[in-house]
């Protein structure tokens, strides 16, 4: 085990107790060269390739041990599935199991309703896998390039393990993020830029600041965070899977994780071959992932002037860009963009007419599905996941902007009042 505080002997051998993470973690592997690392030490990226990394465990021999039914009665968070999860002490606010809604509006469709995560987004559960890990490497200082959400939810965890956390975020972030961040005693730098301009000042100081970056994708372990959802997408449709996923997509790491819940379940002998098509949408303001689908490329260009109400979805490049369009292939699904003001409606119509509040990103989902069901991708008998991704909560300096431009909402009334 490699710790790199200096720790009592005594406060070692009760970790090494708790901890059976390095029994638990096979190896790390390379998601382009296939080079296998020890995950004895924190990684980033792959230094032969800086691809990114998955996190491997012994599946062969957790097979016929680790069973479905043991779930039953299990903690009501992600780690109800601790199997396949790393072992050390957990950093946990009590992340994951959201509700998965049956659609009032469209009987096929379920809505699995993040925005009741920790910090009102799913990144929650991305960020308690990180920082669980970063605590048991005894990193003491982390920083992240983000939209907003994973900001906020980098603060809150590392809050309670006692982490510093370096925050850098676009100037225009919603509002929400920033008072969070600083509430939760972040250090934050707002960044006249986007996520990607964020990205470079991490990059550029990190070494000197003696950060860890726990970027997208370029940290392990917030995707097996991340995968959960697919677990809990099986565990919840009493493991039949969806015809279909729609996942709103900023760097993608829901949508790598799910793939990859889906592969490990498979190896556990949990599910079969049969797994869902899985579909990417984005704001036709910044839409890189679909530009690149549609031009039959396997990685993307950089999206410039990106501009869109969904935050999350501002990001010109995703990191791991070739791991998501080989997922939409492999799936055989789709990506898709939506406009904002397509998103605006879909975001009134989940609030009118299923009771949820959801995040622009997550009411893409839905705009998303009604494009796809109107040109015949999806049949209505067939069984689609909505993912709402965050609680419009964490939106409501957006939400009320974007209803005082729309002259129709005005012409009712103004329902938001005088913003
Ligand atoms: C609410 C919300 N939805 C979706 C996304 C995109 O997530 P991912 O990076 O997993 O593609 C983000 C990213 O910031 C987000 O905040
Ligand atoms: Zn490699």
């Amino acid at each position: 085990m490699f710790v790199k505080e200096h720790v009592s002997f005594r406060e070692f051998s009760v970790r090494l107790l708790h901890c059976p993470v390095m029994a638990k973690i096979a190896f790390l592997e390379c998601s382009k060269c296939s080079a296998r690392l020890s995950a004895d030490e924190p990684r980033t990226i792959c230094p032969q390739d800086s691809g990114s990394l998955y996190v491997r465990y012994d599946l062969d021999a957790l097979r016929g041990r680790f069973k479905r039914e043991m779930l039953a009665g299990r903690v009501a968070s992600m780690w109800r599935y601790a199997e396949v999860l790393p072992g050390a002490e957990r950093v946990s606010l009590g992340e994951g199991l959201t509700p998965m809604l049956r659609s009032r509006q469209y009987p096929n469709v379920l809505i699995k309703d993040e925005g009741l995560n920790p910090t009102g987004t799913f990144k929650a559960r991305g960020l308690c896998a990180a920082v669980t890990m970063a605590r048991f490497y005894g990193l003491k200082k982390l920083a992240i390039p983000s939209a907003g959400n994973a900001a906020s939810a980098l603060a809150a965890y590392a809050a309670v393990a006692g982490i510093e956390a370096h925050i850098f975020m676009p100037r225009d972030v919603p509002r929400a993020n920033l008072v969070e961040c600083r509430t939760y005693g972040a250090h934050v730098t707002l960044v006249d830029g986007l996520i990607s301009d964020c990205a470079h000042m991490v990059a550029e100081r990190k070494d000197a600041e003696g950060w860890f970056d726990i970027s997208t994708l370029k940290e392990p372990f917030r995707v097996e965070g991340k995968k959960t959802m697919g677990y809990e997408v099986a565990e919840q449709m009493g493991w039949e899977l969806p015809d279909a996923i729609i996942y709103p997509t900023g760097g993608g790491v829901g949508l790598i994780g799910m793939w990859k819940a889906f592969e490990e379940m498979e190896a556990l002998g949990w599910i079969g071959k049969q797994w869902p098509r899985m579909v990417a949408v984005q704001a036709s303001g910044c839409a890189p992932i679909i530009k690149a689908w549609d031009e039959g490329k396997v990685i993307s260009d950089v999206w410039p002037h990106a501009e869109t109400l969904a935050a999350g979805l501002r990001v010109p490049k995703a990191y791991a860009d070739y791991l998501i369009l080989d997922i939409l292939r492999k799936s055989r699904g789709t990506a898709i963009a939506v406009t904002d003001d397509e998103i605006m409606d879909a975001l009134r119509t989940w609030a009118t007419h299923e009771g949820i509040f959801a995040a622009p990103e997550g009411a893409a989902a839905l705009a998303a599905y009604r494009r796809l069901l109107a040109n015949g991708f999806f049949k209505p008998e067939q069984k689609v996941v909505l993912f709402n991704t965050g609680s419009g909560l964490k939106y409501i300096d957006v939400i009320a902007a974007a209803e005082k431009k729309s002259p129709e909402r005005r012409a009712i009334g103004g329902i938001i009042g005088p913003y």
